[in-house]
């Protein structure tokens, strides 16, 4: 018996997960597996039930379930909240919590899909098969110092992109086991010619590649890798990269194989629960249309 909390959120979250919900019965059946669901509310549904966006009682409920299943949360309505109070603190407050620092965000081209994607058909010939691991909990979404001050008369706003070697080094290593169950090809995407964080990810990474000897590991600027995205999507296999830059790749290797919409994530720590949700947002303009 496995216990699953269901966090359906807003917008087309709801639902995504009713389909989801109807997929996970199905499985249940099929592999004699039972799921004891639970479901919560997260994000702008929360705000307006409970005015906050990740209420105590669902973080609980979630650090004592195996896995959660999210959806996706935020929307107009809830725009003008302080950032403290939007529902995208919903997530990222589930991440930090429950330390999921490694997120894989797969990208793999569907051939009935292919006239869907953007790009010309002899760039896809090559098939793509792409897994983003993407750094989670750390970087720019929860360096500190960050805030909005006023400087002789003028507002400086400030993020810091910060990184220890640990928090490097423990999904380092996750981006090369699942390298070693893909076509064993491992590139790094940093911005190593500007930013001191990207150096120490080249140098605790090269470290990590010893242990992983079958692994061919390289490295590549983030400009170029958003741009050999779209023009060479064929040459990668997994690429492992910090919290920001995933974020933004893991969009643009989605939305190349035709539809963000259909791909899945997964969000792992070294202990349970995990987090799974869509690679989409909750997109307002298109919820309540089935
Ligand atoms: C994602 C989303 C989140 C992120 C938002 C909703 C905070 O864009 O999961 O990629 O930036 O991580
Ligand atoms: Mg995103």
């Amino acid at each position: 018996m496995y216990n699953v909390v269901l966090l359906p959120g807003d917008g087309i979250g709801p639902e995504v997960m009713a389909q989801a919900k109807k997929v996970l019965m199905a499985v249940s059946e099929k592999f004699g597996i039972a799921f004891n669901l639970k479901e919560a509310l997260v994000g702008g549904a929360s705000i307006d039930e409970m005015g906050v966006p990740l209420a105590d009682e669902t973080l609980e409920l979630c650090m004592k379930s195996d896995a959660v299943l999210f959806g996706a949360v935020g929307g107009p309505k809830w725009d003008h909240l302080p950032m403290e109070l939007r529902p995208e603190r919903a997530i990222l407050g589930l991440r930090k919590e429950l330390d999921l620092f490694a997120n894989l965000r797969p990208a793999f081209l569907i051939p009935s899909l292919a006239a869907k994607s953007p790009l010309k058909g002899e760039i896809l010939s090559k098939g793509v098969d792409i897994l983003v691991v993407r750094e989670l909990t750390g970087g720019l979404y929860f360096g500190e110092p960050k805030g909005i001050k006023v400087r002789d008369d003028k507002r400086i706003a400030y993020d810091t992109l910060v990184y220890t070697e640990d928090q490097i080094r423990r999904v380092a290593e996750i981006g090369f086991r699942v390298a070693q169950n893909r076509k064993k090809k491992l590139c790094l995407v940093d911005k190593a010619n500007v930013l001191e964080s990207s150096r120490l990810w080249r140098e605790v990474v090269s470290e990590v590649t010893k242990e992983f000897p079958d692994v061919e590991l390289s490295y590549m600027y983030v400009d170029n890798c958003a741009m050999q995205l779209v023009a060479n999507p064929g040459m990668f296999d997994v690429i492992l990269t910090e919290n920001t830059f995933g974020d933004i790749l893991s969009d643009e290797a989605a939305a190349i194989i035709g539809s963000i919409g259909l791909m899945p994530s997964a969000s792992l720590g070294d202990k349970k629960p995990y987090l799974y949700e869509p690679v989409h947002g909750s997109a307002p303009d298109i919820a309540g249309r089935g």
